[in-house]
């Protein structure tokens, strides 16, 4: 309603500012610094539109990208769509529109066991080892499309979590959950991927082995591995990515290097207060 002078209320002029304040709903204008980092980028993520159901898209328009030897991170609430995002990459939801590039191929909608071959490595959040087979059969599930490397690569991944090597022989089903977090990762890097896809890899365990779980994704990524991670634990995540997303109800809230978005006072106002726990 508009007073008479035809301007707004101090009513609407409160909504409007709130409005202001909280653009969460607001698209980003400006895809300028996405299209020009996508030429030279392993992982492109471009436009997308993507979800579980004819006519109900959980992502609406969702940008992405990975350069070759990044860690990426996505933070956001509940139900923001990040998972979904993981899975279109992954080629568990169907894209509608829009695009997924890995190093110039357009890989959008090929099934998961293409893209494990093509060198896309996907850990999801549950259910993401094989608990009655033992640490090295779980080993053997990841490199199922390439047994003749298996050596090579078991050396590779016991050479960044030891005491999986030292346990092999133990049923996966045993071990502790940060343990079985190490066997997961491991499992998706028996294919030497390019790139892996991480969703929520602290979830659900205690302080302490949280921490190790990021100390364990930056080794992976500086033994040259991409990394792009889902993360609920949002501050700890930007503390140790290249650049952070914030997707906010399948859409592009934020983006910018980690520690950009750790100090930007609206990421810190709308997602870090309630979702930081370290
Ligand atoms: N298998 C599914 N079928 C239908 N809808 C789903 C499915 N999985 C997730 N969703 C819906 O998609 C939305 C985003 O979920 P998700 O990507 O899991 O969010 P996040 O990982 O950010 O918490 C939610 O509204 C959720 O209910
Ligand atoms: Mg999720």
């Amino acid at each position: 309603m508009t007073n008479p002078a035809g301007g707004l209320t101090p009513g609407e002029v409160h909504n409007a500012e709130v409005e202001l304040e909280r653009d969460r709903d607001q698209p980003i204008p400006d895809r300028s610094a996405h299209l020009e980092a996508m030429p030279n980028a392993l992982v492109i993520a471009d436009n997308l539109v993507a979800g579980y159901l004819p006519g109900v898209n959980i992502l609406n328009g969702c940008d992405l990208y990975a350069n070759r030897g990044e860690l990426v991170g996505i933070i956001g609430p509940n139900g923001a769509g990040k998972s979904t995002l993981l899975k279109a990459l992954f080629g568990l939801v169907r894209v509608h529109e829009g695009q997924v590039i890995l190093d110039g191929q357009d890989i959008t909608n090929l099934k998961p066991n293409r893209l494990v071959s093509q060198g896309v490595g996907f850990v999801p959040q549950n259910n993401n080892v094989f608990p009655s087979l033992t640490i090295e059969e779980n080993l053997q599930m990841g490199a199922y499309q390439a047994p003749k490397n298996f050596a090579e690569r078991f050396d590779f991944v016991a050479s960044l979590f030891p005491t999986l090597a030292d346990r092999r022989k133990q049923p996966a089903g045993s071990l502790s959950g940060g343990e079985r977090q190490m066997v997961a990762m491991s499992r998706a890097l028996m294919m030497d991927p390019s790139v892996i896809l991480l969703d929520e890899p602290s979830a659900g365990l205690s302080p302490v082995l949280q921490d190790e779980v990021f100390v364990r994704t930056k080794q992976i990524n500086t033994a040259g591995v991409t990394v792009i991670m889902v993360e609920q634990n949002a501050r700890r995540c930007l503390q140790i990515c290249d650049r952070g997303y914030v997707l906010d109800q399948g859409k592009n809230a934020h983006t910018g290097t980690g520690a950009d978005l750790l100090n930007d006072p609206k990421v810190i106002q709308l997602y870090l207060g309630t979702l930081a726990k370290a």
